[in-house]
């Protein structure tokens, strides 16, 4: 696949793909990291991504939160603090608005920012857990961030049965929560449209869905400002960013 030499803008919605999205009435849609760029959000392995600048297996495992909890809650809480002041973007907004518009719209994300509910939409799985969540290790319970109790000099939340709570994201290592992979594992199956939007489509098993979702039927369309190991799968890969492409796609819907 030759890289666009202007990946900014340089897609193109041909009359069959508007037709497709015109006449499609399940869609699912799996969202990484790269649809809340716009927002001002980093991603992961992009030239800025933080993978880049952290070790992931110090922050985003088990054996990294069991080693050192305090730099583990510190770079959670660096993390909210980033992503508690972005906003949705248009791309966000235009799968809210889509979901609106016909009868079966499922979105799948691996995103645990939040901002997919606060641009509305309600079919909405995250495969990857909730930033703004925390769980206890010990009963399982699970609080909202906002309702830590932070006790002694430790710094560390705790949960009221004296537990420590840990952030309700899946770690590297860590299996995906099972309602929520089998609701994502039945949309790709049943789609007729599926849109990867802004993922590296390197982490499995969520990189799988895209595939699965073309291999029982459905019409993948990538957007994506550079390629990925989708591309060659794809039937569209639109070579943009998302709050661009999204609501230029949105604007065929229903017409
Ligand atoms: N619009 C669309 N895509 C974009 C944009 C944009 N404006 N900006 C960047 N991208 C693309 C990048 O080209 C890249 O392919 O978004 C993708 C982001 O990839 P990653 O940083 O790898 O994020 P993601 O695919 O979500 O990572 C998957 O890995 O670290 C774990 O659990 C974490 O959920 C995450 C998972």
């Amino acid at each position: 696949m030759d890289m666009p030499d202007s990946p900014a803008s340089s897609w193109v919605i041909d009359d069959r793909l508007k037709r497709l999205v015109r006449e499609a009435q399940r869609v699912s849609v799996l969202t990484g990291a790269g649809i809340s760029a716009e927002s001002g959000i980093p991603t992961f392995r992009g030239d800025e991504g933080l993978w880049k600048q952290f070790r992931p297996e110090e922050l985003a495992s088990m054996d990294g939160f069991l080693a050192n909890p305090r730099i583990v809650w510190e770079w959670y809480r660096f993390r909210r603090d980033v992503i508690g002041g972005a906003q949705p973007n248009d791309g966000h907004l235009a799968l809210a608005r889509w979901e609106s518009l016909i009868p079966e719209f499922t979105l799948i994300t691996q995103n645990v920012d939040g901002l997919h509910t606060r641009a509305g939409n309600r079919n909405l799985i995250e495969l990857h857990g909730n930033l703004w969540r925390d769980r206890c290790l010990e009963c399982g319970r699970t609080v909202e961030a906002s309702e830590e109790v932070i006790s002694g000099q430790a710094e560390l939340p705790e949960c009221n049965c004296g537990g420590r709570l840990r952030p309700d994201v899946v770690w590297f290592g860590e299996m995906l929560p099972e309602d929520e992979w089998r609701r994502a594992d039945e949309a790709a199956s049943l789609c007729d449209l599926f849109l990867a939007v802004g993922t590296s489509a390197v982490v499995h098993p969520a990189a799988g869905l895209p595939r699965l979702a073309k291999t029982r039927g459905a019409v993948l369309v990538e957007i994506n400002p550079e390629a990925t190991p989708l591309s060659g799968w794809a039937d569209y890969t639109l070579f943009g960013p998302a709050g661009q492409v999204l609501p230029e796609l949105l604007e065929l819907v229903g017409t």
